[in-house]
């Protein structure tokens, strides 16, 4: 379904953030492998994170839906998950995909996997050259999805992933429970942390050594997970969508609640304020091991800046909206260092540079990143459609531009925003989004 943003000079209120997607996928693999009964608080009921559920449960986890967010997932502990009988569709989701590979291959299991045609698309021999690498087969299609993983009795390894992933770092752990010895990942440049967090509060030893801004993680195999309760803490990506929109607006001024603070993943509040962004935040409580903080943003004049080489992994999923703040700022944009956005949901740097272009700024594409000549506040012309490519992203950031654009901004295809942010289209009307979809 195509949607419509219009231009709009005010936006206003106060929002909770969404469940983290990421935490959400975590939680439902860590219980459906726990002894005993987990309950899951506040669970982001996304399609990425409901086709995790559904994959958990078809490996013998029992998985429940309790009430609105709010899940139940009793693990089958010792006795081992089982082979699932039918192709484990992971739809649009990497991450899903890309840890249950670990999974699944630490289990001792045969599992095929496949997924939506922007799934298909993307590069699985990060995770299937590490996998063979400790003792799992697998016949994959150059690759690529659809696969089939085969575990084994797996050997531990000591693992530098040649790309900043968390995904892959996730498998290689996840793989490692099961095996014989300690694995060992080495992150040059640290990324998300929240396996690392969760598994702990499930009862394991995951031993993180910091150093120059990576790191080296190790964890013992064999280890049990021990059920507990998750209080899924709010999407810090989801919610930079409601206030980056209060920045972009004329007037008003856009809350964001329950939002996770993490450094692993804050990089764009750090690029923001660095452009001039005037946003305020503040630590409310804890949830799920995580600070929570409410953000809020008042509209702002813009100066282009050039985000630093070290904060990239922690804001790898905000580069379309960074695109769109690049727009509205005062100045030349240049991203680099940021090669991996190539293989998300789409190829990032050409969809947020068709995006821009679409919309009469003008963008450039680098190998690894992009360039933008910025119009000024009020001044990005709008009236484009922008083809969202499967990307939830792509289509969200789009959409924000349109709130402060000149002209209306179309989206060919919105439906990828279910994947993660199901409430998008309440939250932006709730603040005043002038927003018509079909
Ligand atoms: C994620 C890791 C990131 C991120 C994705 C979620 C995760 O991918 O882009 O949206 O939950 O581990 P990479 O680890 O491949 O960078």
């Amino acid at each position: 379904m195509r949607a419509t943003s219009k231009p709009i000079s005010r936006l206003d209120g106060a929002l909770r953030a969404p469940g983290d997607k990421s935490c959400s996928h975590r939680a439902l693999m860590f219980a459906g492998l726990a002894e005993g009964t987990s309950f899951i608080e506040g669970l982001l009921e996304g399609e990425d994170v409901k086709d995790t559920a559904k994959a958990m449960a078809a490996c013998g986890a029992d998985v429940e839906r309790i009430s609105l967010r709010r899940w139940k997932v009793t693990g089958v502990g010792a006795a081992g998950l089982k082979n699932p009988k039918n192709i484990l569709d992971m739809g649009n989701s990497g991450t899903g995909a890309r840890l249950m590979m670990g999974l699944v291959a630490g289990q001792k299991l045969k599992a095929t996997f496949d997924g939506d045609v922007s799934l298909r698309s993307r590069p699985m021999g990060r995770v299937l050259d590490p996998l063979a690498e400790m003792g799992a087969k697998n016949e994959s299609n150059g690759g690529k999805l659809p696969l089939t993983l085969e575990g084994a009795p797996l050997s531990a390894i000591e693992y530098t992933p040649p790309h900043a992933s968390a995904q892959v770092k996730s498998c290689v752990m996840l793989a490692g429970l099961g095996a014989i010895g300690t694995t060992i990942v080495n992150e040059p440049r640290k990324t998300r942390d929240h396996t690392e967090r969760m598994l702990r509060a499930f009862g394991v030893t995951v031993d993180v050594e910091e150093k120059d801004g990576g790191c080296r993680i190790s964890l013992e195999g064999g280890q049990q997970l021990t059920a507990t309760n998750v209080d899924i803490p709010g999407d810090p990506s989801s919610a930079t969508f409601l206030w980056a929109a209060g920045l972009l607006v004329q007037e008003g001024s856009v809350s964001v609640l329950n939002v996770m603070e993490n450094n692993t993943r804050d990089g764009l509040v750090h690029a923001a304020k660095a452009m001039g962004a005037n946003l305020n935040v503040v630590k409310t409580g804890e949830a799920g091991g995580e600070v929570i903080t409410t953000i809020t943003s008042i509209p702002s004049s813009l100066n282009a800046a050039t985000p630093e080489l070290a904060i990239v992994p922690a804001m790898i999923d905000e580069f379309p909206l960074f695109g769109v703040l690049a727009a509205f700022a005062d100045g030349d944009t240049l991203v680099t260092g940021a090669e991996e956005l190539r293989v998300k949901e789409s190829d990032r740097i050409t969809a947020t540079v068709n995006m821009l272009k679409a919309n009469g700024v003008h963008a450039e594409e680098r190998p690894d990143g992009f360039i933008v000549r910025g119009c000024g506040r009020g001044g990005v012309p709008g009236g484009g459609i922008v083809e969202a490519c499967h990307d939830h992203r792509i289509a969200m950031s789009a959409l924000v531009m349109g709130c402060a654009a000149k002209a209306p901004v179309s989206v060919d295809n919105v439906s990828a925003i279910a994947t993660s942010y199901p409430d998008f289209f309440a939250h932006m009307q709730a603040l005043g989004a002038d927003i018509e979809q079909g």
